[in-house]
């Protein structure tokens, strides 16, 4: 598969389950948990495969993106430690929805670079095949990737 359109599916899993987590009633809390670890678990898998497998590959074929390799690093890391402070809440708390909202809004600028910036140069530079052997290494990756964010990383 497409290396740039598969991250694009998960960009897009992701955006939906925002917007279902927005759609839930105030005391939704159980819903809101099962919510937030699913949410955890998609952008944690996402971010080791970008890590891992398509940032180093982008890095190294197209040096134009380095800074902005650099920089979704940096983002991915306040991700995890957004990520890592809410699995150690409940949902009750009065922070909750606020830190919720600061991961989604983060999420949304970072794929927005992603998107908009870096990728098309990166469509640009590399070839279809190329991409498609990246996509599938990606794909196969995803199962051994972890589930839960290391906020050290
Ligand atoms: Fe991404
Ligand atoms: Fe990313």
């Amino acid at each position: 598969m497409d290396a740039i359109a598969l991250l694009k599916n998960d960009h897009q899993t992701v955006s939906k389950l925002f917007k279902q987590f927005e759609n839930l009633g105030e005391h939704a809390t159980t819903s809101k948990q099962g919510l937030v670890t699913k949410i955890t678990e998609e952008l944690t898998t996402h971010a080791y495969i970008e890590e891992t497998i398509f940032y180093p590959f982008a890095r190294e074929r197209v040096p134009d993106v380095e800074d902005d390799v650099k920089e979704g690093i940096e983002e991915h890391h306040v991700l995890k430690v957004t990520m890592a402070e809410l699995a150690a809440m409940s949902p009750d708390d009065e922070e909750y929805d606020a830190k919720v909202t600061v991961l989604k809004e983060v999420v949304e600028h970072h794929v927005e670079e992603e998107e908009d910036d870096w990728f098309p140069k990166v469509r640009d530079a590399v070839g279809r095949n190329d991409l498609g052997e990246v996509g599938d290494q990606m794909e196969v990756a995803k199962s051994d990737a972890p589930d839960r964010p290391d906020p050290s990383e």
